[in-house]
């Protein structure tokens, strides 16, 4: 079986680790690289930790307390405040509100759009146990890491928010609202998009060609699982303008443009406007409406009602997760 890799980011500058699994005791990430003098205090990570929380309508019934508890990388100051040593730091959370038995069906008849087959082909049938390294539990331990991201970046801001659920504009809350409840009643899932916007983004971030900022950006999204795909300023609307209607005119000598077509990348360079970007993120895998599916055990197609507690749209929860992404790729 093949070892598992999970770390976002090279030798030098930031390096970020997660381990642990969704139905496993915790979860938990480990900073490497993090400056010494990052002064915190726990209750900062409150803010972008709820956003990701499940309990709005259309999120998983499973409850989760979410404290961070730290080891490593901090001296400790007055008032409960810390303060990081330049030493790796570790943050771990507790999974209180775990079943892994309702992930034992999937083990041999995997559910589709999720990554029990490929899990178990790579890394053995437990792999896959509970989710495994695949849950979106683990984007928990990735907004933690942000919050300390967003802070090296600092006066780089980076906001993402939900613009659509499934084709339904997030601004029409009553649409959403009947949307994600026809979808919980068919036993069936929304996708949605979230755009995110960094502002204050100085010029000259990003490399030609291999390190483009549009390739480290999309490597950072596509680390997200359920990203289904991403697009810069105009994006594939671009594809359908004229040059007179995509150019992105300069307006003064700082180099702000009349418009950002481009995303506020110019030659896989931040041209210093703001960057702007929006990911396409999938409905949910695991749905209780039956599939035919093949099922590996019996040999023959089945088909899964899968149980146990899910996201009808994870989309929800996914802009403080964009966000923290967004601001480890550039704290690199
Ligand atoms: C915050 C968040 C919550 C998620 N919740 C669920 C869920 O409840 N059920 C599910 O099947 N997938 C959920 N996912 C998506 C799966 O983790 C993902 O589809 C799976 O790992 C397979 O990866 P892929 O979709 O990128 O191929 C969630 C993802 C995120 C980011």
């Amino acid at each position: 079986m093949s070892a598992l890799h999970n770390t976002f980011g090279g030798p030098q500058g930031l390096r970020v680790t997660l381990f642990g699994a969704s139905h496993e005791p915790t979860v938990g990430v480990t900073l490497e690289g993090l400056p010494a003098g990052i002064d915190l205090h726990p209750d900062d990570f409150e803010p972008d930790l709820a956003r990701r929380r499940s309990g709005a309508p259309g999120t998983t019934a499973r409850r989760e307390a979410d404290i961070p508890h730290f080891s490593g990388g901090m001296l400790e100051c007055k008032d409960g405040s810390f303060v990081t040593s330049g030493q790796p730091l570790t943050i771990t959370f507790d999974n209180q509100d775990i079943r892994p038995q309702d992930y034992e069906p999937f083990k041999f008849h995997p559910r589709p759009g999720h990554a029990d087959f490929t899990a178990a082909v790579k890394y053995g049938v437990e792999a896959t146990s509970g989710g495994g390294i695949f849950s979106g539990r683990m984007t928990l331990p990735l907004v933690a890491a942000g919050v300390l991201a967003k802070r090296l970046i600092a006066p780089i801001r980076v906001e993402a928010r939900l613009i659509e659920v499934g084709g339904i504009p997030a601004t029409d809350e009553a649409g959403v609202t009947a949307a994600l409840e026809q979808a919980q009643a068919d036993g069936d899932s929304l996708g949605g998009i979230v755009e995110c916007i960094c502002s204050d983004v100085p010029v000259g971030l990003g490399e030609p060609f291999f390190d483009s900022l549009e390739s480290l950006l999309s490597h950072a999204m596509f680390s997200i699982p359920g990203i289904r795909g991403i697009e810069f300023g105009d994006g594939f609307a671009a594809a359908r303008k004229r040059g007179s209607e995509h150019n992105d005119r300069f307006i003064d000598a700082t180099g702000r443009t009349a418009t950002n077509g481009a995303g506020g990348i110019n030659g896989g360079i931040s041209n210093g406007n703001p960057i702007v970007f929006r990911v396409a993120v999938k409905p949910t895998a695991t749905i209780a409406r039956p599939q035919e599916t093949f099922d590996f055990a019996a040999r023959e197609m089945r088909p899964l009602a899968a149980g146990g507690r899910h996201d009808t749209c994870f989309a929800l929860r996914v802009p403080p997760v964009v966000e923290a992404l967004t601001a480890l790729c550039l704290a690199q």
